[in-house]
């Protein structure tokens, strides 16, 4: 429940202002002056303060600043004698949240503080998400590849290197071009991402040079385009293999000159921009198809970054785990479960085809879903593939012994070979063979990938 603090020198109001806020439910504590209140505004952590004008020592107006400084959001009511439309209007010049007349009216009173407290707690908290989304997150990884990654980030962050960022869907693209900037001089300038799939073709010129009132249809007022906005600091084009062929001239143009153009405009603007653009498609094929200009990707390619799918780098998943434990049970006030090692062994040898993100999604369904301090395989055994046949299922289909072996040796296989993410090598170590022995079996079960 809010607290309220009510500073006044006569008892009488204190009192009864106390008594009708706690019958509602809030927190008060009270002091008789100014100088006892700021002490415990220092000392406590209140969510909206009533205060009086006249009191000893110091007065309301000199009370009201001195806490304004201690803390800049906390909302102060000034109470104060009735008629007194001098000291009303000077109370907001100073920065009170509002203004009650004495005698106070209960209602009034309730409605005030409701607003005052509730208005200071919408701060905080958007203060408090405003300092994680700034906060980057951290980039985690043991593996080999993903220590790699990190060692060239580390090189490239600080200078104006353009950097291209390639890996399927949830690998961690936009991760690294956030720490790319954070961690570069241009940090304290905007960091400004375009998604290039998620913007219509006739309107990415617009959105990524600006257009001038009256460019076209539509374009009813100046527009600054994101080329602009990232002056001095960091344009990340996402997706950039979505990008028209058209729209890439454009970008090459202003890569090449260092000026851009607003759509309808006459005036070369000169700006000054990193670039980090990311795709999970095939550039190179795409040039060879002739849908990706080969001088825009080597424009874009000086620094290239190629994040390995999760499959590929199965040593990153323990602590990768741990750290969306962490994250998601704090998110939903739960404790911190451990998992247990064949649950990870589990998680281990999915295929993952979402990446981190869907490890991430799928951590937090477990989360929720078995509310435990230990997570077992068996709380996780959701994720196994479906089991597609039974054996009752093999044997009345066998028409022989043999015919049924050969029909479980096959089943066995394609189950390991999908927890493996079809990884030929590790299910060939899973069930103890040789790889040429496990193709030979491929071959002779006419299994192929997606079966
Ligand atoms: N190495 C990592 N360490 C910690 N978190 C990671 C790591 N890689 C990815 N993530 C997290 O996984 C999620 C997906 O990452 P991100 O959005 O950067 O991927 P992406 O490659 O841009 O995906 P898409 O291709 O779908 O746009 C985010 O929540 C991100 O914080
Ligand atoms: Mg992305």
């Amino acid at each position: 429940m809010p607290r309220i603090l009510i500073i006044d020198d006569e008892p009488g109001i204190r009192e009864s202002v106390a008594m009708i806020l706690e019958y509602e439910g809030y927190e008060t504590d009270a002091a008789e002056s100014g100088e006892d209140g700021i002490e415990l505004v220092r000392s406590g952590q209140f969510d909206a303060i009533l205060l009086d004008i006249n009191m000893p020592g110091i007065d309301g107006f000199e009370t009201l600043k001195r806490i304004k400084e201690i803390d800049k959001n906390l909302n102060i009511v000034i109470i104060s004698a009735y008629g007194n439309i001098e000291n009303a209007i000077k109370a907001t010049r100073t920065g009170a949240f509002d203004f009650l007349e004495k005698p106070v009216d209960r209602d009034k009173l309730l409605i005030t503080v409701r607003n005052a407290s509730e208005q200071a707690i919408l701060k905080k908290e958007y203060e408090s998400i405003k300092k994680e989304i700034d906060t980057p997150s951290p980039i985690l990884g043991e593996s080999k590849p993903m220590k790699a990654i990190l060692e060239v980030v580390g090189k490239v962050a600080p200078t104006d290197a353009r950097v291209l960022i390639l890996g399927e869907n949830g690998t961690g693209k936009e991760l690294i071009a956030k720490a790319l900037h954070a961690n570069s001089p241009r940090a304290a300038a905007p960091f400004v991402e375009v998604n290039c799939a998620a913007i219509p073709n006739e309107l990415i010129e617009s959105e990524l040079f600006g257009h001038e009132k009256g460019a076209f249809t539509g374009a009813l007022n100046q527009r600054i385009g994101k080329f602009e906005l990232a002056d001095k600091g960091t344009l990340f084009l996402d997706e950039i293999g979505d990008m028209s062929l058209q729209a890439q001239a454009k970008v090459l143009r202003a890569i090449e000159d260092g000026l851009i153009e607003r759509v309808g405009g006459t005036k070369k603007i000169p700006v000054d921009v990193r670039i980090v653009s990311a795709t999970n498609r095939d550039l190179k094929e795409m040039i060879v198809k002739a849908e990706f200009r080969e001088d825009l990707f080597h424009r874009l390619n000086v620094i290239p970054v190629q994040l390995p799918p999760l499959r590929e780098r199965t040593e990153d998943i323990p602590v990768l785990v741990q750290h969306f434990a962490q994250e998601i049970s704090l998110k939903h006030k739960k404790i911190v479960p451990t998992f247990a090692e064949d649950a990870i062994t589990l998680l281990q040898k999915l295929k993952w085809t979402g990446n981190v993100r869907e490890l991430r999604n799928i951590i937090e369904r477990i989360i929720i879903l078995a509310n435990a301090p230990v997570i077992k395989l068996s709380d996780i055994d959701f994720l196994l593939p479906v089991e597609k046949v039974s054996v009752d299922d093999l044997i009345s289909e066998s028409s022989s012994f043999q015919d049924f072996k050969d029909k479980a040796e096959k089943a066995y296989i394609l189950r390991q070979l999908e927890l493996n993410g079809w990884n030929i090598s590790k299910t060939a170590d899973d069930l103890d063979i040789q790889r040429s022995h496990l193709y030979n079996k491929l071959k002779k079960y006419g299994i192929e990938k997606g079966e």
